[in-house]
């Protein structure tokens, strides 16, 4: 959830307003109070330790588990408001940009802040064109997974594997080998991705077409055979660009706070990133959308819905594709991704799980279980059927989310390594173990 200063708070404050924006602390165990500046809706944790019991006490902390309600940063990169579900990559709205846009104008916009011009654009083009290749070794690198290693497995190390090329990538504070990088991260995730299906299917690696863009390119590097020029059918193509283009950033997700958190230690990109695709790769997260169609198969029919409702509210199912820590409204990007449904199906065929994925939402939604807790669909409900009408396996669809995530996580890898305020991420914990043990001799222990 983004919490941004209303344009009224970010005037000079008046006395009275200063006096106002501060917690009065009260710790009712010695009677002394405290003033704690408030700031953008945020106090800062570390104001808590002054309040103690006594010199030697270490201070107070703030117990928040998994982060449900900390701030890990100052962005602004991309804002999200749950309760409206609204979600802006730089200020704009993900509907203009999925309906006017291009994923490479959108990691543009990602990377450096604004809406490139024309001359920016073709020159970011060129360049990610330009480091398409990966290393011919990366091939026998892939080559030495099992053939039916999961392919999120297989970028996983893929691209831990690429700093090993780019030894010179942890040269971080050197604003041009961050460009250089970001740019080689973006070219080569479509092709580290295809070279894993096609490890998996057995088949040749293809190697990257400039001539295509950034979703055709990667469409021939999957589907191409024994023709000489692949085609994509532009609708696929433009179905992918928008689904590249609704995964590319989702502020302090799981992977992308595993990516800061990494990159704080001052390593370099791949090694962020790779531990990036690691955190998306759990079914809570980007795992989820190879989960959703296994469920739907699993429901089979729509008949079978009603069990599977009950066995959701009685906690032995999950339903995988609905929930979300943030949005407490339906995710915008479901909303999107439903009408792209449309466009794919037109060039391939309506996939059968899509009148199941429906009638599930439906039922859902008229649920007072889901209702309750504000469940609605998220990004990874309907994102598998496309992936799947597009001839993709299911251990594929996390993979296609991590190619558009790449922009959204090197963007914020960028933010965190410039911002004065960061430093190596290294939590605190409240300890309840045991203390000051006396060692135990083997043969005395029962
Ligand atoms: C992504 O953070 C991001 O921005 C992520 C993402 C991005 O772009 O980076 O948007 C991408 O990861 C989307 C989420 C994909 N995951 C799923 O679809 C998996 C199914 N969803 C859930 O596991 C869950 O909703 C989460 C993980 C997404 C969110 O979990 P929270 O916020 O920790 O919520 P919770 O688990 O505490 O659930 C609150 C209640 C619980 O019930 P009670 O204990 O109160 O009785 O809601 C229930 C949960 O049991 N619940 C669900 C449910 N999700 C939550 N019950 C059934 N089915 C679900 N899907």
């Amino acid at each position: 959830m983004s919490t941004k200063p209303e344009a009224s708070d970010v005037t000079a404050p008046t006395s009275s307003r200063e006096s106002s924006e501060t917690l009065t602390i009260t710790d009712n165990r010695t009677g002394s109070t405290y003033e704690v500046p408030i700031t953008d809706g945020a106090i800062r944790s570390l104001d808590l330790r002054q309040i103690k019991v006594d010199e030697d006490d270490f201070g107070l902390l703030a117990y928040d588990p998994a982060f449900m309600n900390t701030a890990s940063c100052r962005s602004t990169i991309t804002f999200l408001d749950g309760d409206l579900g609204v979600l802006e990559y730089r200020g704009y709205p993900i509907e203009q940009l999925a309906e006017q846009s291009t994923y490479l104008e959108v990691a543009y916009l990602l990377v450096h802040g604004e809406l490139p011009t024309k001359a920016q654009l073709d020159d970011w083009t060129h360049q990610i064109k330009m480091h398409t290749f990966v290393h011919e070794n990366v091939k026998s690198f892939i080559q030495g997974f099992r053939h039916d290693a999961h392919p999120m497995g297989m970028l996983l190390g893929a691209v831990g594997a690429l700093s090993t090329f780019y030894p010179d990538a942890n040269k971080i504070h050197d604003a041009e080998n961050r460009q250089l990088q970001t740019v080689r991260l973006i070219a080569k995730m479509p092709t580290l991705a295809a070279f894993s299906y096609r490890h998996n299917m057995g088949q040749p690696y293809v190697y990257p077409d400039n001539d295509l863009d950034y979703a055709g390119n990667f469409l021939g590097m999957l589907y191409k055979m024994t023709e000489l020029k692949y085609q994509p059918d532009p609708r696929l193509e433009r179905a992918l660009d928008i689904l590249f283009i609704l995964h590319a950033d989702h502020e302090q997700n799981c992977s992308t706070s595993a990516v800061r958190a990494i990159g704080s230690s001052l390593v370099d990109p791949y090694s962020a990133i790779a531990g990036g695709v690691a955190a998306l790769y759990g079914p809570s997260h980007g795992g989820a959308n190879e989960e959703v169609v296994r469920m739907l198969l699993r429901i089979g029919t729509k008949d079978n819905i009603p069990d599977f409702i009950e066995g959701v509210k009685a906690g032995r199912e999950r339903l995988m594709g609905f929930g979300h820590r943030v949005y407490k409204n339906y995710d915008p990007r479901a909303r999107i991704i439903k009408k792209a449904c449309d466009d794919v199906f037109e060039v391939t065929g309506v996939n059968p799980l899509l009148s199941i994925a429906t009638e599930l939402e439906k039922i859902a939604l008229g649920e007072e279980y889901f209702v309750s807790r504000r469940l609605y669909p998220n990004v990874d409900f309907y994102s598998g059927l496309i992936y799947q009408a597009l001839g993709l396996p299911a251990s594929m669809f996390p993979v296609m989310f991590a190619i558009g995530r790449t922009s959204g996580w090197i963007a914020q890898w960028l933010e965190m390594v410039q911002d004065p305020e960061q430093k190596i991420a290294r939590p605190l914990q409240i300890y309840t173990g045991e203390r000051r043990r006396a060692y135990l001799p083997l043969d005395s222990r029962s």
